[in-house]
């Protein structure tokens, strides 16, 4: 049996409904916790070699820092975004990074992120202070990985310059 969902695990899917209509599989991507489709070729890769014959742009080839290689040479920078719940990740974060990761970066960054509820640089930003943070930093995390790329995050504490209102 897959390790992972399928779309057939969905009962509700209205090709299931019909049986003169068969169902053409679209697979899980491996791994992830939520059935979300295998990219057939991930975005952010190039065909290689390029249609015209010249070589893979330099930004298209993979990198690798010591253990973990990135598919591409494309990072997103960590963007605060004033939109947690008491430090939890939001719809709004999932939407935020889900939009740029679906285009192919090779590393997205988690903005920078409080290790104390304290150190936040404003009461809506992302903490990590909390067993119940790990569950919507996973879902992102996980989409990434569907998407063969990597994530990181910025551990933050704001010091003295916090504030008790978002910009
Ligand atoms: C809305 C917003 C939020 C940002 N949040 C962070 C952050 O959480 N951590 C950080 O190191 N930089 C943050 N930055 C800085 C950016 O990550 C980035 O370094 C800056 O926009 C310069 O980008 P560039 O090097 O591509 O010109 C933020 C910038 C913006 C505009």
């Amino acid at each position: 049996m897959s390790p992972h969902k399928s779309e057939d695990d969905f009962p509700g899917d209205v090709a299931s409904e019909k049986p003169q209509q068969k169902s053409i599989p679209s697979p899980g991507a491996p791994g992830i916790s939520y059935y979300t489709p295998v990219q057939n070729y991930p975005s952010g890769t190039a065909a290689d070699p390029q249609p015209d014959g010249r070589p893979l742009p330099k930004l298209f080839t993979p990198l690798k820092i010591r253990g973990l290689t990135m598919q591409n040479r494309i990072m997103l920078s960590p963007l605060c975004q004033y939109s947690a719940e008491n430090g939890h990740h939001t719809l709004w974060h999932f939407a935020h990074l889900g939009g740029i990761i679906s285009r192919g970066p090779g590393l997205a960054m988690v903005e920078s992120t409080a290790v104390l509820p304290e150190g936040r640089v404003t009461p809506q930003c992302s903490g990590i202070w909390l067993d119940s943070h790990i569950e919507p930093l996973k879902r992102i995390t996980d989409f990434a990985h569907s998407q063969g790329q990597k994530m990181g995050i910025q551990l933050g504490h704001g010091g003295r310059k916090v504030s008790i209102v978002a910009p």
